[in-house]
């Protein structure tokens, strides 16, 4: 506990003592829904990519050694380059060894390895689609009945190509997702266009080749469980919203902070930037599930309907805003990437400010922040509460000693939700201290958390598209970052950082000028 500065009323400790952990009692599954999903041809376009070895085929891994997919499950990878499917699986096993949560074991892997398949060809190419029929016939007649998921892990510029092919060669057809009938569906990996018109665009193009109901747009942050738990604590407790509002909350921040840098991605980086690659999609997402309110139904258009609601209440950003709220930077050392231009002005970092302008949230500003190469991986969201009246503790010291509450909903690492709060330190004097209480999955529930993947490709295969993105919000997602990216490509002025550091100090000094401070990164 914290000694005092004053006599009765010490100043609250800036690292509060751990008062608890929970233990966690699984209650019961409220996804009644949830079934294991139909027998599939999953056809990954850009199979020898990064994300297929990285992100897709571990998942994959992982799921089938978790029993959660059927028998059959054909996975054809389609790639430029004529490799044979056992070089493909011999390509893959180093990446799923690295990057899969689950040991990969030689009896569990020859298991996978029989499941894959591998087209080689141009996109362009009529060949490559005839040979990908072939392969979804003969999956077919092994019992995938016709259903089929088409994840397009490949750069934006050829989805149309890849869509119009398909199209041509009857592999996909447009039409709403009826039970009984085989089904057909297309993952579109991020970034969903690079602006709110080229985003238009690919919805326009993407929606003459597929109904809304057959298009998954996937922001893998969704998929994680600390991001689904927000609206589990949100609404699967009394206590928490009825100060879910304005009249208790002083102001929320959202951080996704990484300690790595582009990891050699410059090209892609440069044309991208933080506030494409990660405000506009999962910051935005998090913040929608902090704020929408309560849906009818956990039905995947019910959720999804307020989220866009509560998108479209969050005030557009004008030329003040951005020059006064928002914030941008560049690490030192990023100019001399591969594939960054000598002079680039793109941002690795970003914070910035939205206001909302509904009953609930009318004055309470949301800071979001996101950015390479800090101090430390961490994301989290803090919700600060508001500080207490004085009028209690009349000594001057009160106000710098009872330090708000806050409550925090840790997404990634250590995942958890704490609340720090004021207690009186045992004793004569009204001596007070900050307490944390913790709860991390870890400790409560002892059971491994899956990846965001492997939750997200299950759910496609299910037809739920609860966790993926409609149109109308990665619309709206784009309309709000779209003066910050016209007026911050149009004019220099990145502030640089250094790496292993907490980010430009005119992102302090922008939340400090409305009184308030980020939470700290701590370097690890
Ligand atoms: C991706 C971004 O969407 O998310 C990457 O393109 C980023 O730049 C990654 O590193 C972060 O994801 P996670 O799950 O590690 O927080």
């Amino acid at each position: 506990m914290t000694e005092s500065r004053h006599p009765d009323l010490p100043a609250a400790s800036p690292t509060p003592t751990v008062m608890s952990s929970v233990t966690g009692e699984i209650l019961g599954d409220l996804s009644t829904k949830r079934r294991r999903p139909d027998p599939a041809a999953i056809v990954i376009f850009g199979a020898t990519g990064d994300l297929a070895g990285r992100k897709l085929a571990p998942a994959l891994y992982n799921v089938m050694l978790d029993n959660a997919l059927a028998e059959p499950t054909v996975i054809i990878g389609v790639s430029r380059g004529d490799l044979t499917t056992a070089k493909f699986a011999n390509q893959l096993q180093p990446r799923v060894t690295e990057f899969s949560r689950q040991k990969v074991d030689p009896a569990a892997w020859t298991r996978f390895a029989t499941s894959l398949d591998f087209v080689g060809g141009e996109f362009d190419d009529d060949a490559t689609y005839l040979a990908l029929k072939a392969k979804l016939d003969a999956a077919a007649t092994k019992g995938t009945r016709g259903n089929r998921v088409f994840y397009l892990s490949t750069p934006p510029a050829v989805f149309p190509l890849i869509l119009q092919k398909l199209q041509q060669h009857a592999l996909i057809e447009r039409a709403v997702q009826a039970p009984g009938k085989p089904s057909c569906r297309v993952i579109v990996e991020k970034p969903f266009g690079r602006d709110l018109v080229s985003a238009r665009q690919l919805n326009e193009m993407i929606g003459t080749y597929l109904h809304e109901s057959q298009i998954y747009r996937i922001d893998h942050y969704l998929g994680k469980e600390t991001v689904q738990n927000i609206l589990v604590l949100r609404f699967g407790n009394s206590i928490f919203e009825p100060l879910w509002n304005r009249n208790h909350i002083d102001y929320v921040e959202i951080t996704a902070a990484e300690s790595i840098g582009i990891e050699g991605r410059g090209a892609f980086y440069e044309a991208t930037g933080v506030v494409r690659d990660i405000i506009q999609n999962h910051l935005l997402q998090v913040m929608s599930l902090v704020t929408m309110e309560v849906p009818a139904s956990f039905s995947a258009d019910d959720i999804r309907d307020e989220k866009s609601q509560v998108l479209r209440s969050v005030r557009n950003l004008d030329l003040n805003d951005v020059a006064n709220h928002c914030v941008r930077g560049q690490y030192r050392g990023y100019r001399e990437e591969d594939g960054v231009a000598a002079d680039s002005q793109t941002p690795t970092y970003a914070a910035m400010r939205f206001m909302i302008d509904s009953w609930r949230w009318q004055g309470v500003p949301f800071y979001l922040r996101a950015g390479k190469k800090l101090a430390e991986r961490l994301t989290e969201v803090n919700i600060h509460f508001r500080a207490v009246p004085l009028v209690l503790f009349k000594e001057e010291a009160a106000g710098s000693v009872l330090q708000p509450a806050v409550l925090t909903l840790r997404i990634q690492p250590h995942e958890g939700i704490s609340l720090r709060f004021v207690a009186k330190v045992p004793g004569e004097n009204i001596n007070v201290g900050n307490v944390l209480m913790t709860m991390t999955y870890a400790d409560a529930f002892k059971r491994p958390i899956s990846e965001a993947y492997e939750r997200l490709l299950l759910d496609c295969m299910r037809g739920d598209a609860t966790l993926f993105n409609r149109r109308d919000s990665v619309d709206r997602a784009w309309e709000l970052i779209q003066p910050v990216l016209q007026i911050w490509e149009a004019t220099p002025g990145v502030h640089f950082y250094d790496p292993g550091s907490v980010g430009p100090p005119a992102a302090d000094e922008m939340i400090g000028r409305d009184g308030h401070s980020w939470r700290e990164l701590v370097r690890g």
